[in-house]
């Protein structure tokens, strides 16, 4: 499907419901339950070890779950098959981008490994995904000369070369200065705005999730402790939540 009714229904429905998963012993999953709305930016907000990437391995088909469901448009997928049924992206944390080739072959890399464009094509389609983050003019520079917010928008430019309907982004800020993080985070909501994909976000940026949430959840060790709109989030009575919104330094009177 191509053109404006493409994008009106371009993104999915996801659910994902009572999923498990321990390591050994260690219970890091504990039944996840939550659902993304087609086109809507859902954030999924918690501390560092509370099993988020965990939880989009999950997603990818990276990791099978000892228990529970994970469902696209109410139809419940075996682990791995959402890649292939519906396009889907990542965005990884470290931005995953090889060193070794340039900005505009690390973007163009799925298409021109898979052999599906011609490479004036794929080059046209670089451009264009480069344009929409906002970056022009560095496809022949190597990643290793971009900042670190430029590094992520490249990776972000290469996870919409699949045109995705379900786009997940791991930590999109870390190790971002706070500038570089408010335009990587407008980028996600421009990317939203434009094409209606639905994107999930995990994160523990309490600054990004605010800014950008249509719909948020709290993950504390491997269990949803609060869902709902950001406005809702703040008003939580939650111990936990408060503790995590509020955490921060003090200073000695
Ligand atoms: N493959 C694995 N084997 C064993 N433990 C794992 C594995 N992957 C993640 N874990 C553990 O699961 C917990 C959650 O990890 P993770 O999802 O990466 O946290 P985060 O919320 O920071 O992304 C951590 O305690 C981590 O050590
Ligand atoms: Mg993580």
């Amino acid at each position: 499907m191509n053109g404006l009714a493409d994008k009106v229904q371009r993104g999915v429905r996801l659910e994902v419901r009572g999923l498990r998963k321990s390591f050994d012993e260690h219970e890091v999953l504990k039944g996840i339950d939550f659902a993304v709305g087609p086109g809507e930016i859902f954030v999924i907000m918690g501390p560092s070890g509370s099993g988020k990437s965990v939880l989009l391995k999950h997603l990818i088909g990276l990791e099978a779950p000892d228990g529970g469901q994970i469902l696209i448009n109410g139809e419940a997928m075996q682990p791995g098959d959402m890649a292939s049924k519906y396009r889907m992206a990542m965005v990884f944390q470290s931005g995953a981008l090889l060193n070794s080739l340039t900005v505009g072959e690390n973007v163009g890399l799925y298409l021109s490994e898979h052999r599906l464009k011609s490479a004036d094509e794929i080059a046209r389609i670089v451009a264009g995904k480069l344009a929409d983050v906002g970056l022009k003019d560095v496809g022949d520079k190597s990643p290793s000369d971009l900042s670190g917010g430029m590094k992520k928008r490249v990776a972000i430019a290469r996870a919409l070369v699949v045109e995705p309907q379900l786009i997940l982004y791991d930590e999109p800020t870390s190790e971002l200065d706070p500038l570089s993080a408010v335009v990587v985070g407008e980028q996600i909501v421009q990317l939203k705005e434009r094409t209606h994909v639905t994107s999930l976000v995990v994160s523990h940026d309490r600054d990004l999730a605010f800014g950008i949430a249509d719909r948020m959840a709290v993950i504390h060790e491997g269990n949803i402790v609060a869902a709902g709109a950001p406005d809702e989030i703040k008003k939580s009575a939650d111990p936990l939540i408060q503790k995590f919104l509020q955490a921060d330094f003090k200073r000695a009177e």
